[in-house]
């Protein structure tokens, strides 16, 4: 399993079809070395998170952003005034989402950022600061795994990174031109002056290792 470890925790730019060719290839490693791939960490005396929920995590980041572009671009093209309600229906419902994808699947899911606008956002640990300054220094990364930290228990993180887009600016630009109710409400604001492509922080999934998941599920 080391190398299966050692495998994923190469960055790699993350498109689903990439994932796939990673995934196969961390796999293929396992084959090479004449192990079934369940049985590689076993070995080891732990239990392996299946690279098919590797997959998944994968993809369910992928439509969760997606999610938030696609509400922010609708607000963007609207001719109207967007109204209080309209203004809350971009990251609060990917926040909601992002907890309920973690309930769905036995993972804790987090948004993470430095600049934050929700203080339950900010990093958490040396970890989270790490892969955001990894993110930030390369561009061309947008997702990677690492083992878990001490404090997570057995299992992985996936980090995904969240890029600002031109629709975004709408509640992300300059200070002044924030919606009232971002000035209400968040008194501590940091999520401000963004550019198109700069970093706004980042998605991260922890999955815990298998034997745990069963036993949370039983
Ligand atoms: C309509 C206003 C609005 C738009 C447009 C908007 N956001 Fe946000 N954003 C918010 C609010 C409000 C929060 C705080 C939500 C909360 O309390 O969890 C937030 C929080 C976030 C967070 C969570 C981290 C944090 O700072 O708390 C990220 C990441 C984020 N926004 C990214 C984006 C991106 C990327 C876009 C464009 C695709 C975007 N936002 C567009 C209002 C907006």
């Amino acid at each position: 399993m080391r190398h299966v470890v050692v495998t994923l925790r190469v960055a790699w730019r993350c498109t689903a079809r990439r994932l796939t060719g990673v995934l196969l290839g961390a796999l293929l490693v396992g084959l090479l070395l004449g192990l079934q791939p369940a049985a590689v960490q076993a070995a080891a005396g732990e239990a392996p998170v299946d690279p098919a929920v590797l997959a998944r995590a994968v993809d369910q980041m992928e439509q969760l952003d997606r999610l938030r572009i696609s509400l922010a671009s609708s607000l963007e093209g609207s001719s109207e005034e967007p109204t209080m309600d309209t203004m809350r229906e971009v990251c609060m419902p990917v926040g909601k989402r992002a907890m309920a994808i973690g309930l769905e699947n036995g993972w804790t899911v987090r948004q993470v950022a430095s600049r934050y606008r929700n203080p339950d956002h900010a990093p958490a640990g040396a970890q989270d600061t790490g892969v955001i300054d990894l993110f930030a220094r390369h561009p061309e990364i947008t997702g990677l795994w690492e083992p878990a930290s001490p404090d997570q228990g057995a299992g992985v993180n996936y980090y995904r990174r969240i890029d600002v887009q031109p629709s975004c600016l709408a509640c992300h630009g300059s200070k002044d031109s924030r919606p009232a109710f971002v000035k209400e409400r968040y008194a501590d604001d940091r999520a401000f002056d963004f550019r198109p492509g700069d970093l706004r922080g980042m998605y991260a999934v922890f999955i815990p290792e298998l034997q745990e998941a069963l036993q949370q599920a039983g």
